[in-house]
């Protein structure tokens, strides 16, 4: 969650003014940092934990053990559906680590944020 803090810290927000960080603990022991970065057309709007998950991909990391979302004191930081779908493609049993609204850290296993997801690929195939 500290790394998260230092992840936002770089986040392009001017229209939502929210900010996130995203903190992606590979299985090498590497941390990705990821913030949102919004743009003017709303949609191409990438979320902090999508930055993180595609700069480690792009860096050759494709397992991950954990990751970590904060945003502002006060609004709870768990992933959106679309960010759940792209971690999950690559770990599904991973750790998401996020605070609450009243500040508090929360942990789930991934399965347990997206249950029955689609996995177009390899039903079969063990993945961390
Ligand atoms: N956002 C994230 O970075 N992660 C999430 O899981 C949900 C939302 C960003 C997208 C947008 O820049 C801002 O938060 C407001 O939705």
């Amino acid at each position: 969650m500290r790394e998260a803090m230092k992840a936002r810290e770089a986040s392009y927000s001017p229209y939502s003014r929210f900010a996130v960080g995203a903190a992606l603990l590979g299985a090498s022991g590497r941390i990705y940092h990821g913030c949102n970065v919004e743009n003017a057309s709303f949609g191409l709007t990438c979320c902090a934990e999508r930055t993180a998950a595609f700069k480690a991909v792009s860096e050759g990391e494709q397992e991950f053990l954990a990751v970590a979302v904060t945003a502002r004191t006060g609004h709870g930081a768990p992933p959106c559906g679309a960010c759940r779908q792209v971690l999950a493609e690559f770990s599904p049993s991973m750790w998401v680590y996020w605070r609450d609204t009243r500040g508090r850290v929360l942990k789930k296993r991934l399965a347990a944020l997206l249950p029955d997801l689609f996995d177009f690929m390899d039903h079969g195939r063990k993945r961390s």
